[in-house]
C-alpha cells in the first residue's frame, strides 16, 4: 500500500505530532507528504514545519460549494502522491466527492467509543451521560459522520471525580498511542471489510 500520508488538521495537532513522532522513532513505516489545515492559525501547522513537512493552508472562502472545496483538497493530496488520508481534528464535514476520491483510504480519530457519542465534544457527551467507560476510536471514513468501519479502539475508564476536561486529557493520551497503531494496521494491507467489519489478516488490499 502507498505509504504516503496526507494529514488534515484544523487546530492543535497533537495527534499529528504523535504520528510524526512514531515515524521519527521508526515505530511507523510511513512518510507524511503534506499537512493541510483549513485554518491558518492551526498550531499543528507549526509542528509540521518544525518536522520539515510541507504544509498547506486551504481556507474554504472563495469556493462556491463544499464539493468545490473538497475537489481542491483532493487535488492537493493527489499532487503529493498521498495514498492514505488521516483526519486529525479536521473540523469540516466531507462531501461524497472527497470520500469517493479515497475509497477506504481515509482515517479519522474520534474521542469516544463509537458508535456512542458521535459528533462534537464527544468527551463531554460521554461524561455528561455518565458512562463508566469511554475511549477513542479510529475508523475508516464513509459518507456518514463518525460512522465508517472501526479499525481500532482503546477504552478509558471514567472516574467518579473526573471532569469533562480530565477525562478528555486521559482519552487524548490514548489517542496518541492509538492513531499510529491504527495507521500501521491499515498500511499493512492485510485486511478486508466484511459488511461494516474491518478484519485483520482476512484478505489483502495490498497494491491499492
Ligand atoms: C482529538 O480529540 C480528536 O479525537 C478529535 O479532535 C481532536 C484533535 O486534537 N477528532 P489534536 O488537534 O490532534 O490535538
Amino acid at each position: 500500500m502507498n505509504r504516503t500520508l496526507g494529514v488534515l488538521i484544523s487546530g492543535r495537532g497533537s495527534n499529528l505530532q504523535a504520528i510524526i513522532d512514531a515515524i521519527v522513532q521508526g515505530a511507523l513505516d510511513a512518510c507524511i507528504g503534506v499537512v493541510i489545515s483549513n485554518r491558518p492559525e492551526a498550531t499543528g501547522l507549526e509542528r509540521a514545519r518544525r518536522a520539515g513537512i510541507e504544509t498547506l493552508c486551504l481556507g474554504h472562502r472563495g469556493y462556491a460549494s463544499r464539493e468545490d472545496y473538497d475537489r481542491a483538497l483532493v487535488g492537493a493530496l493527489r499532487a503529493r502522491g498521498v495514498g492514505l488520508v488521516c483526519l486529525a481534528g479536521f473540523m469540516r464535514l466531507l462531501s461524497p466527492v472527497f470520500v469517493e476520491a479515497f475509497p477506504n483510504a481515509i482515517l479519522n480519530i474520534h474521542p469516544s467509543l463509537l458508535p456512542a457519542f458521535p459528533g462534537l465534544e464527544a468527551q463531554h457527551q460521554a461524561w455528561a451521560h455518565g458512562v463508566k467507560i469511554s475511549g477513542a476510536t479510529v475508523h475508516l471514513v464513509d459518507r456518514d459522520l463518525d460512522a465508517g468501519p472501526i479499525v481500532a479502539q482503546r477504552a478509558v475508564p471514567v472516574m467518579d471525580d473526573d471532569t469533562a476536561d480530565t477525562l478528555s486529557a486521559r482519552i487524548l493520551e490514548q489517542e496518541h498511542l492509538l492513531y499510529p497503531e491504527a495507521i500501521r494496521l491499515v498500511l499493512s494491507g492485510d485486511w478486508s471489510i466484511e459488511g461494516r467489519r474491518f478484519r485483520l489478516g482476512a484478505g489483502s488490499v495490498a497494491g491499492t
